[in-house]
């Protein structure tokens, strides 16, 4: 049975290397998603055929609990709400590798013993790494959902204090082997337990809005080890394997965001970015200049270039097919029309492709941040549909402002810049945008979709 289980395993762990692969292209994505779910499903089988489990009635109802909220969950989920799932997910393999180490020690220790070394260093990091990431998920959950407040949060020596606290924290779990008597050892796995879950808080409150995408990232990271370090626990190869995917394609996708943001992930971690606001008084802002959609359309109509900036705003308006609609009126008139996308545009990595792609935009007018900043100066219009963070040029020109040295799109050498947004907010870091008060820039208030139509009926107009 071991044989044939061990060969199960390997033929999951090749179904989840090739569904990783698959998930790189957008055509093929839908499959290898699907290939990864029948690895998962071998793997789930063949640990299950052969294990001396005592309740399978709680296991296959709490298996059935689990599938049917997790396919309400994945159906009923919008795109924008995305980055959330993620984090509820993240917090679930981080608490579940957490649990698993300790159900272990507790199990050992009703026996009289403790895990021995092999098992119980993997354990003890799980306990740590586990319950940090749940914790600190649950706070990313709850920053994007924004039940709390999305600005970093941290009072002074915050950082310090977080690392004098992991210090303790590896303490106890190295004295967790050291110590003989049992009952001691409980105590301090509790502790340890405890003291990290404390410590997820601690970790992610200083954290902004702008950098969640890096600490979402970072704690699937997190969780994929510390799901590798429970298959140590367990003694189960293709738990090991798993974790391992999940481990490094956090780390590589943590690497990648914060390096589409200009930042070290130390700064990403230790720099409470966008705790200090930098708002000004509304009387040095300068003038908003609005506009409407017979001026938009005008200007437009007229353009030679126009590039459309999407952002958060088009995803939560589902605005997507009028903006393809606009690009289709204006390339009938002949005018150059453009999409530049920003790497952290949107909630997602990856969000504003998916949107445009939903609405058939083809994929040659999508240009990427580099690619599309050197062109501003030569581009008539810039109209911008509900992006702010990524096209605010405090990040190039004000060297006091908290999102300094970060790469943005340069819409402001742009001829005209229109923004269209619902008012004066700000956005997910929650901090000014002096583009809206520059000269050259109007703003077309309303929501996406409705201020789409209106600006497509007048440039039917102006035909
Ligand atoms: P944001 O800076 O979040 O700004 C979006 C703007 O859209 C808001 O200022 C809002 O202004 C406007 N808006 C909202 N609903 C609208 C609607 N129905 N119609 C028109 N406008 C609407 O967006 P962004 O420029 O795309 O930047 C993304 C931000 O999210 C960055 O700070 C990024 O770091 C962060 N983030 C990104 C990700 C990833 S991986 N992409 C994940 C998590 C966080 P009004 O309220 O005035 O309308």
């Amino acid at each position: 049975m071991t044989s044939v289980r061990e060969a199960a395993y390997m033929v999951a762990a090749i179904l989840f290397i090739i569904g990783v692969m698959r998930l790189r292209n957008p055509a093929t994505a839908r499959s290898g998603n699907l290939t990864a779910a029948a690895g998962m499903v071998i793997a789930v089988a063949f640990t299950l055929i052969g294990s001396s489990i005592s309740n399978v009635v709680l296991l296959l109802a709490m298996v059935a609990a689990g599938a049917i909220i997790g396919a309400y969950s994945a159906r009923a989920v919008k795109m924008t709400a995305m980055p959330q799932m993620v984090a509820v997910f993240n917090g679930m393999g981080g608490g579940a590798a957490a649990l698993i180490a300790l159900s272990e020690a507790l199990q050992a220790l009703a026996h009289g013993s403790y895990p021995g070394l092999p098992e119980a260093v993997p354990g003890l990091f799980d306990m740590l790494v586990g319950s940090i990431s749940f914790t600190g998920s649950v706070i990313a959950f709850m920053k994007l959902q924004e039940w709390i407040p999305g600005r970093a949060k941290a009072f002074p020596g915050q950082n310090v204090v977080n690392a004098i606290f992991l210090i303790l924290l590896i303490a106890v779990a190295v004295t967790v082997p050291i110590v003989p008597d049992a009952g001691t050892k409980l105590i301090l796995d509790w502790i340890l337990i405890v003291g990290s879950l404390v410590l997820g808080v601690s970790f992610v409150m200083p954290v902004g809005g702008a950098d969640m995408p890096v600490i979402i990232a970072l704690l699937n990271a997190f969780t994929g080890i510390a799901a590798a370090a429970a298959g140590f626990v367990l003694q189960n190869d293709v738990l090991i394997v798993a974790g391992a995917l999940v481990g490094s394609s956090g780390t590589i996708l943590t690497l990648i965001m914060s390096r589409a943001m200009n930042r070290s992930i130390f700064n990403v971690l230790f720099s409470a970015f966008g705790s200090k606001v930098t708002a000004k008084g509304a009387s040095d802002r300068g003038e908003v200049h609005p506009t409407n959609a017979e001026e938009v359309g005008m200007l437009c109509a007229y353009a030679q270039r126009v590039v459309i900036v999407p952002g958060y705003g088009l995803a939560v308006a589902r605005a997507q097919q009028e903006c393809k609609d606009l690009m289709d009126a204006l390339v009938a008139r002949g005018v150059d029309v453009r999409f530049a996308i920003h790497p952290v545009a949107g909630r997602m990595p990856g969000h504003m492709n998916v949107l445009l792609a939903e609405a058939n935009v083809p994929y040659d007018r999508l240009y990427d941040m580099d690619d599309i900043n050197p062109e501003f100066q030569r581009t008539d219009v810039v109209l911008i549909i509900g992006a702010n963070d990524v096209v605010n040029p405090d990040a190039r020109l004000n060297p006091g402002s908290p999102i300094y040295g970060m790469p943005i799109l340069n819409v402001d050498q742009a001829k005209t810049v229109i923004v269209n947004k619902r008012s004066m907010a700000a956005g997910f870091a929650g901090i000014d945008n002096p583009l809206f008060f520059m000269p050259n820039t109007m703003m077309y208030f309303g929501d996406a979709k409705g201020a789409l139509q209106q600006l497509l009926q007048a440039l039917k107009e102006a035909a």
